[in-house]
């Protein structure tokens, strides 16, 4: 990687990021917002109260993500690689560049700028889920530079597939704000998957830097005065110095990747379909009025109220209203680690005032209607309660037999309709519902 990494090839992209960082771009373009949150958060833990960060962190840590990453506008992936790196199945630049950008359509009548156009009004430019929409909105767009989805193939920790993204953009998630896509050429949607997992592995690798600077003991990382094109007396500096001052500082970034960065973030996108969870022993008594039907209503049910114990959240009645006080991993992961107190926002205005949307508790499912965000079909509801909901307190299954899933399926299915025909004061009082 080292070899590819000092290719003259790479020098023109090092002299793309200077035109950006120098600020020479005449066009006033939208750039990336640092994510203040999580810094907040690491001077908490780290300093003592009241202290924080020089703000030459910031700006270094933002040229450190323009170095690997580039800007809305023009986007890079991931950093030199060599051509058989296997990060290179993680995603293609063209489809960045289709996603990326201004919207503008081209004489072929290619679209670009699609990821503007259709997604950051909710899930914000930076993929902070902070768009002008969101703050409205219940639960709110997905922050993707935590680097976790909730409806995957995949089990808890892993990365969903492409086609797990692909059906999320295709069908929305019911339920939510988050709106189905269905008419996008296959091309757009392939394109706006890859730039969803762009926008993740960046946000990852801004927050794995912004971890690290506690080890950095106030030392810059890059030099990015290699990359002048000019002394301190403002003589233009002859051209074998700026070349090797570019590969000193092509050294340093490598060093950055290597040291502060690691390989685990991108490898995880590499395969994950070798992880799907594979759906068994389906039974044929789904059909309604299949004589088995009944019968495993009736042992779902028993495993819900039992040993399964999704009463605890799921409450009494089905309506979600069990457990009630939870947040979700995007929330807790400032909320929680800060030791704030939700039901006192003084002690959290700073997060707030840093970009953090105000925290909304998250509900367990109301099972009654028939709406599942991650898909009605039988094999849909099953991954959910097998495999958990990634980011929430909804837990996988592991002790439960594939056949115990199946049960609790049916009976989940079947909650919508349960006492259909009969009269509301009729019902034992614990299973009427509320309107
Ligand atoms: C009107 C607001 C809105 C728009 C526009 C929008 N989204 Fe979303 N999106 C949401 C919300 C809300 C969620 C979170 C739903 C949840 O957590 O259950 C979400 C979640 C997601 C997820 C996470 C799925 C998972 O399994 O965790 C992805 C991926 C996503 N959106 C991609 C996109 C893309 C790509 C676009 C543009 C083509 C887009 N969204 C446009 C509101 C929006
Ligand atoms: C610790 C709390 C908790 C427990 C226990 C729990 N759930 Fe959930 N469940 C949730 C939460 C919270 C959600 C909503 C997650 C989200 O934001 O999408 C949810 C969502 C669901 C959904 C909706 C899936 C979709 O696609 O919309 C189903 C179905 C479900 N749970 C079934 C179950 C079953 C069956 C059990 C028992 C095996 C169970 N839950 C146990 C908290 C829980």
């Amino acid at each position: 990687m080292r070899n590819v990494l000092l290719q003259s090839s790479c020098l023109l992209v090092v002299i793309l990021i200077l035109t950006t960082l120098t600020g020479c771009n005449p066009s006033p373009e939208p750039q990336f917002r640092f994510n203040r949150v999580a810094m907040l958060k690491q001077e908490k833990t780290d300093l003592s109260e009241g202290e924080i960060y020089p703000a030459e962190y910031q700006s270094e840590i933002s040229n450190i993500l323009t170095a690997l990453y580039g800007t809305p506008n023009e986007p890079r992936f991931p950093f030199p690689l060599g051509d058989d790196d296997p990060a290179h199945e993680v995603l293609s630049l063209d489809n960045l560049n289709q996603a990326a950008g201004p919207v503008s359509i081209d004489r072929l009548h290619q679209t670009a700028g699609l990821y503007r156009e259709l997604c950051s009004h909710c899930h914000g430019i930076s993929g902070d889920g902070a768009g002008g929409t969101a703050p409205s909105l219940k639960p709110y767009p997905r922050d993707f530079r935590l680097g976790k989805f909730k409806f995957k193939s995949t089990p808890l920790r892993r990365m969903p597939t492409n086609e797990d993204l692909t059906r999320i953009i295709k069908n929305g998630i019911p339920g939510t704000a988050m709106p189905s896509f269905r008419t996008l050429p296959d091309n757009e949607i392939e394109a706006l998957v890859d730039y969803v997992k762009y926008l993740t592995i960046r946000g990852q690798h801004e927050r794995r830097l912004i971890a690290e600077l506690a080890n950095l003991d106030g030392q810059p990382i890059l030099d990015f005065d290699l990359l002048k094109e000019t002394d301190e007396q403002g003589q233009e500096i002859d051209e074998e110095t700026i070349a090797e001052n570019l590969e000193e500082f092509q050294a340093q970034l490598y060093m950055v990747v290597g040291e502060y960065l690691g390989e685990d973030i991108v490898s995880r996108w590499v395969e994950p379909e070798d992880e799907i969870i594979e759906i068994e022993n389906a039974p044929a008594a789904f059909l309604l009025d299949h004589p088995a039907h009944a019968t495993l209503i009736l042992q779902g049910k028993e495993l819900f109220y039992g040993k399964a114990n999704c009463v605890q959240c799921h409450g009494e009645t089905g309506l979600g209203d069990g457990q009630t006080a939870n947040f979700d991993d995007w929330t807790n992961d400032w909320l929680k680690t800060a030791g704030v107190a939700y039901e006192q926002p003084a002690t959290y205005v700073d997060f707030l005032k840093a970009g953090a949307l105000y925290p909304k508790p998250i509900v367990p499912r109301n099972l009654r209607t028939p709406v599942f965000r991650g898909g009605n079909l039988p094999s849909d509801v099953y991954r959910r309660i097998a495999n958990g909901i990634e980011g929430t307190p909804m837990p996988s299954s592991p002790t439960l037999s594939t056949g115990e899933i199946w049960a609790l399926v049916c009976y989940v299915k079947s909650l919508p309709y349960e006492n259909q025909g009969v009269k509301r004061n009729e019902l034992p009082v614990n299973e009427r519902v509320v309107d």
